[in-house]
């Protein structure tokens, strides 16, 4: 599915959750985003339209699907990004914020619903995929590392999972330092 045409993309999850006959685990990692420096237009429209109409469009149809379904889990992928916004790429920190905050909500949701939902909110760092665009990355986690952090966040039903861990630290400190 092409999450930057969100009908589209919701009808495609319908589908395939018609064809599971229902799932315990959804998924969402699509995301986009470029170094955009000099301000062009597309880039950033490009990264709207797929983290943040995309994401919303195909994460409010999953939590509609858990909460008939009476069970679930729900990951998305924000990025510690979220944090901090970047004069390199605005709409990509902007986006992965909406992200975070979305499934924030989505928590909230469904928790006031008191059934057995989970909501996971992953935040990675660097990791060595073709989203990776920092022009000097560190602490860099290869895919299957990453991936593993994941994995382990889901079994722990975690609420919130920094990818790989360590970087809970620059998450702590971008809290603490001013903004731009
Ligand atoms: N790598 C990093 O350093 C890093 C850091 C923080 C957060 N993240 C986040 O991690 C997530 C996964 O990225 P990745 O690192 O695994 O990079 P990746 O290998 O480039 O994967 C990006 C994925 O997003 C999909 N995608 C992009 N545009 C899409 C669209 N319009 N509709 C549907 N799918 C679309 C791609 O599908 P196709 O292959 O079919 O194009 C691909 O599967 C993203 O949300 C990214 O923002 C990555």
């Amino acid at each position: 599915m092409d999450l930057a045409v969100p009908e589209e993309a919701r009808r495609g999850l319908e589908a395939l959750l018609a064809e599971l006959g229902g799932t315990d685990l959804i998924v969402i990692s699509a995301g986009t985003g470029e170094l955009n420096a000099d301000l062009a237009w597309p880039p950033d429209r490009d990264t709207i339209a797929v983290n943040v109409m995309g994401f919303a469009a195909v994460a409010q149809r999953a939590m509609a699907h858990l909460l008939a379904q009476g069970h679930g889990h729900l990951v998305g992928v924000s990025s510690v990004a979220k944090l901090r916004g970047s004069g390199d790429g605005a709409a990509y920190s902007a986006s992965k914020a909406f992200v975070s905050t979305y499934l924030d909500g989505l928590r909230d949701k469904a928790k006031r619903s008191r059934l057995p939902i989970t909501v996971t909110e992953i935040c990675p760092g660097f990791v060595d995929t073709a989203m990776m665009k920092a022009d000097k990355p560190f602490w860099v986690a290869t895919p299957e590392q990453a991936a593993a952090c994941i994995d382990r966040a889901i079994a722990h039903r975690a609420r919130h999972a920094y990818v790989t861990p360590r970087w809970r630290l620059v998450g702590l400190l971008l809290r603490m330092l001013p903004g731009p």
